[in-house]
């Protein structure tokens, strides 16, 4: 049985464990994107993951979803990146950068323009911008022009992210964004090429990104059959096989499943075909050190080989401790702090008292000799 405790290794890049802080974005950005001091703080308490995915973070203008999420397409966004790699990287640990452009989900109170999109198809209900809740608004169905543009800006932002310090990227195919609206029926109503063959687009980002900064560097995340920001795929269980043959040729470094269920035949099915690295991020029914210990073994006895982490890791600093221990989990103190504020709700999350832990760390010690 494999213990993700123990170390793993992702293509060459030695991990200390086989857990994997999943990107969350926080909204702690400065507002034109860039880092913060207090996100290199944040990510340095949490450097004990096996692999940090950083948030969300744009490749452009008009790709910018909400309010102070982070970008990755000036000088000034790499700067801000490099204090936060370099405070990871002292700290021991790994870093890869998520590049998510919004698509639809963006409000040209945010962005500055409207949103582009697949086709013509809105959000529904409202979404966040500086000014409050606004109505969504219609986006522009993207010209080839603009896929070609939009391609080649995934490409430059995973050349700045390496240049960044990151290990690598993970391309944000899932939860509703850009690349998800382009696999989903209801929001891909094309019918040229990229709706003909609705995995088209993310495999041309994904290819170019991997030309950009070697596949071994390149993740990709994806999200079957989810139905957050208003996605339907309508042909599930057809669409992922055609797009994970047509994703494994480019030998990239892994596959990253959101919602990942062991029992689930098309997580056994994408397994099977994925002859690379899966991270699988599990539900978890509740945030507990069992719920959490019990998903990261089923996952990895069902053929995962890395297990991603979101709310554990927001909480729980020293979350690897708390495993290790069995230690409870801090709970999350206040949802709303999640994706606004700053160090409130973000950094302040104690670590379990140094004492109490050391105690428990012997006598736990002591119980395995024994
Ligand atoms: C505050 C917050 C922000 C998130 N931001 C992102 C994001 O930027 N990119 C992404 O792919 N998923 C994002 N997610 C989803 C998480 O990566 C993860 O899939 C989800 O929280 C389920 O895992 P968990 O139960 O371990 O938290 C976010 C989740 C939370 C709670």
């Amino acid at each position: 049985m494999t213990n993700f405790l123990e170390p793993a290794a992702l293509g060459r890049l030695p991990l200390a464990n086989r857990l994997v802080m999943a990107p969350m974005t926080r909204n702690r950005a400065a507002d034109d994107g860039t880092p913060t001091d207090l996100m290199a703080e944040y990510y340095a308490q949490r450097a004990t993951a096996g692999l940090i995915i950083a948030e969300a973070a744009t490749p452009n203008a008009v790709g910018r979803t909400y309010p102070n999420i982070t970008a990755i397409h000036t000088p000034g966004h790499v700067a801000g990146w490099r204090r936060v790699t370099d405070a990871v990287r002292e700290a021991g640990g790994r870093m890869f950068l998520q590049i998510q452009h919004g698509g639809r989900i963006g409000h040209p109170a945010t962005s500055g323009h409207t949103p582009l999109a697949p086709s013509p198809v809105p959000l529904p209900d409202t979404i966040f911008t500086p000014d409050g809740h606004r109505p969504t608004v219609v986006p522009r169905e993207m010209t080839a022009d603009d896929i070609r543009a939009t391609v080649a800006d995934f490409a430059t932002a995973a050349r700045r992210a390496v240049e960044a310090g990151f290990e690598g990227v993970e391309v944000h195919s899932a939860n509703g964004y850009l690349l998800h609206q382009f696999l989903a029926a209801n929001t891909n109503r094309r019918t040229d090429a990229y709706g003909e063959d609705r995995t088209r687009f993310t495999v041309e980002v994904v290819a170019a990104v991997a030309a950009a900064i070697g596949p071994e560097r390149v993740g990709v995340r994806l999200s079957p059959g989810l139905t957050v920001n208003g996605i339907e795929e309508g042909d599930t269980e057809r669409l992922y096989p055609a797009l994970v043959a047509a994703l494994r040729p480019l030998g990239l470094a892994y596959l990253h499943l959101v919602h990942a269920d062991p029992e689930a035949p098309l997580f056994r099915r994408i397994r099977a075909s994925w002859p690379g690295t899966l991270i699988a991020n599990p539900v978890l029914p509740e945030l507990t050190t069992r719920a959490v210990d019990t998903a990261a073994r089923r996952l990895l006895d069902a053929g995962a080989d890395l297990v991603a982490l979101g709310r554990p890791f927001l909480a729980n600093p020293d979350l690897m401790t708390r495993l290790r221990l069995g230690a409870p989990l801090n709970e999350i103190r206040d949802r709303y702090l999640m994706y606004v504020g700053g160090a409130t709700g973000y950094t302040d999350y104690p670590a379990l008292d140094a004492q109490a832990s050391s105690a428990s760390m012997v006598a736990w010690e002591g119980a395995r000799v024994a």
